[in-house]
């Protein structure tokens, strides 16, 4: 048989992948996802020359500036969080491309003078009409943002004179709702004005290097994949904890929770990759309806109580510092039941992983800032080795690490040398660092060049966020219902009903 697919559409990787004659507009330039992550990754992309020459950037706020206001705040931007040098002629290029539209949400004229803009930028950028717009901005105001492009005739390119047809796309950051009802208006108020192949969801987990790599690692090789299923795999853990506490973000996580911020999008995305099937090409087709296939098997155990556990973190000292508790965050009401950690169990009801348990946790101010995805093995049958031999021995695990120290790390026994048998837990580690020479892009470059590019394997549809909050919806209620969360000290590992929930299943969490 052939090895190679004809039907296969193939990319010679050698040549680097570089946006055609673009632009992008974006709105709620002021925040913070915009100044630390949009701004930056778009000079990073200019300085390793993956954006065309023409390249601008549209900048809409209710702010009383001129286009060399903007400017200044994207040069802030850039000198405070790009990761690539600062060369004095990229950014010159790029701020050439710069404009700024003051306006409100609402505002007509500022909708007017936004078409205008682009259509000036056509002509003297060579943009062709093709702009995506990016919505840095609450998710209340993506429906009336939507509307006014549409409105404006903003929403579609306009007819190609000669050469390709042009395109608009529209670019969306989570929180993708709050629960399913009203992730499903978020979805039909885009869909009314985008059709679906130009909504780019972002969720930046997946534009990590580390968790593309579980594609990889699973799909291929041989090694892992025979063992990938409820004969070897006795449960799986997913942690993303973070040592910081909410920052300056009260007024967006207060209500939000832990569970809602990266549950529901972040963790779930990484189980799907984890757990999914191998889809029959990487391309988005293909690759979302293996993870929606996935997320449509997910159950959740009978009793949520014991299930899942939640808690909020109290001041106390971490790291060496003392620090606030959740509670004493500027904006927060000592009433608020916010969430800070968050973990759950759960199944997946097919017949890979019927009875391996997935438990997920994440949360603010644990003991340190780790993501990872730890496949726990189940123990050897039988070990032809008296009880002493063995007592240092745990179970085989592969451990995706996927930040901040990227790589894998396999934990199997070894006798220790010595003229008794002893059998202890050792590591066999891959390290990105060590390895390649090349560094990991960051996840939002990655993420708008596939927007620039129109390539959208990378994006979760709105079936998928809309399966994610349907996994979620029961034990968000079942919380309401409960209470206040659980109190836990800053810097340890969260609240003792998350230890309690794994030690009823007779295991342990890992203490990455
Ligand atoms: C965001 C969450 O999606 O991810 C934040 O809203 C969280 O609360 C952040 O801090 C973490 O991202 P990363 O890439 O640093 O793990």
């Amino acid at each position: 048989m052939s090895p190679t697919n004809p039907l296969r559409q193939e990319q010679d990787r050698r040549l680097p992948r570089i946006a055609g004659p673009c632009g992008m507009v974006l709105f709620g330039v002021t925040g913070d996802l915009s100044r630390k992550k949009v701004m930056p990754a778009i000079y990073d992309l200019a300085n390793r020359g993956l954006l065309p020459p023409g390249f601008s950037l549209v900048g809409f706020a209710r702010r009383d500036w001129a286009d060399q206001d903007f400017a200044q705040i994207v040069h802030d931007s850039v000198k405070a969080h790009a990761r690539t040098e600062f060369r004095e002629e990229v950014w010159n290029q790029l701020a050439e491309g710069f404009r700024f539209v003051p306006g409100a949400f609402d505002d007509d004229e500022a909708f007017d003078r936004l078409r205008r803009t682009i259509e000036e930028l056509d002509e003297v950028r060579g943009t062709g009409g093709n702009h995506a717009f990016y919505l840095a901005i609450p998710p209340g105001a993506f429906g009336t943002v939507a509307q006014q492009l549409r409105e404006h005739g903003l929403a579609e390119a306009p007819e190609p004179s000669a050469g390709p047809t042009p395109w608009r796309r529209v670019v969306v950051e989570k929180p993708f709702g709050h629960d399913l009802a009203s992730a499903r208006v978020l979805n039909d108020q885009l869909d009314a004005v985008f059709p679906p192949g130009s909504i780019f969801r972002i969720d930046h987990y997946l534009g990590k290097e580390t968790v593309q790599n579980i594609l990889a690692t699973r799909f291929a090789n041989t090694m892992f994949e025979p063992l990938w299923n409820n004969n070897y795999v006795d449960h799986v853990q997913i942690t993303m904890a973070e040592d910081g506490g909410i920052g300056g973000r009260a007024g967006y996580y207060d209500g939000i929770g832990a569970a809602r911020d990266v549950i529901q999008n972040h963790l779930l995305q990484l189980m799907a990759l984890v757990a999914m099937e191998e889809p029959t090409s990487f391309d988005a087709e293909a690759l979302r309806r293996e993870k929606q296939k996935l997320l449509s098997s997910i159950s959740l155990p009978p009793r949520l109580d014991t299930a899942t556990a939640r808690g909020q973190y109290a001041a106390g000292w971490a790291g060496g510092a003392k620090v606030l508790g959740f509670h004493d965050e500027d904006g927060i009401a000592a009433t608020s039941r916010t969430e800070t950690f968050a973990a759950v169990t759960l199944h997946v009801d097919n017949r890979r992983w019927a009875g391996v348990p997935f438990y997920l946790r994440t949360g603010k101010r644990l003991g340190r800032r780790v993501t990872e995805v730890a496949v726990v093995f189940k123990r050897s049958p039988h070990q032809p080795f008296n009880a002493t031999s063995v007592e240092d021995l745990t179970q085989n695990a592969l451990v995706i690490r996927v930040q901040p120290d990227e790589g894998m790390t396999l934990r199997f026994g070894a006798k220790v040398p010595g003229t008794q048998m002893e059998i202890r837990d050792v590591n066999m580690d891959f390290a990105y660092g060590g390895t390649f020479t090349e560094s990991s892009p960051e996840a939002y470059e990655r993420l708008i060049l596939d927007v620039l590019l129109g390539d959208p394997p990378l994006f979760p549809r709105h079936e998928e966020v809309e399966l994610s909050w349907k996994i979620l919806d029961p034990i968000l209620e079942r919380w309401e219902a409960k209470g206040a969360p659980e109190a836990y000290p800053p810097g340890t590992w969260g609240p003792a009903s998350a230890d309690a929930m794994l030690a009823r299943d007779g295991r342990v969490w890992r203490r990455p």
